[in-house]
């Protein structure tokens, strides 16, 4: 029978136990993911113990918290606080979230923190993002046009305009990519020419075509229309329930296949 084990310096040890704070009376522990690749040491998991009564209700206050009083060595990535840079992406109490708008009092005892599943981790709670952004960039993210600039702006009607709700609010948090199982074989498996793209940058395709004002759908479509790039995606639906802004990936990579299917009748 094959045996499969982790690679020695993969497997995730048990960290250090930070000190109770003193004349804390409402206590909540936060198990966090640590990694740092300049000291040559194995993952860990390190376990703090935050007062409550002195901490913001959110999961990212709690980790300000921690790296402002207990711990500054603790790394993760934050910007606006408020669910809209998706820079706060990270693995909590088993589901990709932001940090941000996830509040502790919904984790019920410990709350477990990870980085991103299946993505290279940079340090602690940050993962590289760069083949991610590569495929959101080869998605060609903007506005392609043939006919003449108009004066002012490229008019839409408002029940055109209406299409792009539920898709334009992506802010490529990589939630929903970071939770799809086909995603984790197949972002970056296949050393062929093309890979599986994700629900994000999927959706973020769809944003486009379903644009009234571009007019680069064909070329859109012809790219793809391709094993990997679109049909990797086996309607799982870990997208669509994982997602923070409450958006619908795999909806918009089923409309995909729609035009795809319309198109070759
Ligand atoms: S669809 Fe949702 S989960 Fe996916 S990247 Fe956009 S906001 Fe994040
Ligand atoms: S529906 Fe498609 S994109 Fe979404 S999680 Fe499932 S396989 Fe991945
Ligand atoms: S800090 Fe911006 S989404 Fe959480």
């Amino acid at each position: 029978m094959v045996e499969f084990t982790l690679p020695r310096n993969s497997k995730i040890k048990t960290g250090k136990s930070w000190p109770v704070p003193a004349g804390a009376k409402r206590l909540k522990k936060f198990k966090v993911y640590r990694w740092n690749p300049d000291d040559g040491k194995n993952p860990h998991i390190d376990t703090y113990k935050v007062d409550l009564d002195h901490c913001g209700p959110m999961v990212l206050d709690a980790l300000i918290k921690i790296k402002n009083e207990i711990d500054p060595t603790l790394t993760f990535r934050r910007s606006c606080r408020e669910g809209v840079c998706g820079s706060c992406a990270m693995n909590v109490d088993g589901s990709n979230t932001l940090a941000c708008t996830k509040a502790i009092d919904d984790v019920n005892g410990t709350v477990s923190i990870y980085p991103l599943p299946a993505m290279a981790v940079v340090k602690d709670l940050v993962p590289d993002m760069t083949h991610f952004y590569k495929q959101y960039a080869s998605i060609e993210p903007w506005l392609q046009t043939k006919a003449p600039v108009p004066a002012k702006e490229w008019k839409q009607s408002p029940g055109d305009r209406q299409k792009l709700d539920g898709v334009y609010e992506c802010i490529l948090c990589a939630c929903c990519s970071t939770s799809c199982p086909s995603y984790w074989w197949n972002k970056d498996r296949y050393q062929g020419p093309t890979v599986f793209l994700g629900p994000a940058a999927l959706l973020q395709s769809y944003r486009w075509l379903a644009d009234s004002r571009d007019e680069a759908t064909e070329a859109r479509l012809d790219k793809l229309d391709d094993t990997f790039r679109l049909y990797r995606c086996h309607t799982i639906m870990n997208c669509a329930n994982t997602c923070p802004k409450g958006l619908n990936p795999a909806q918009a990579i089923g409309e995909i296949k729609q035009m795809l299917a319309k198109r070759s009748l």
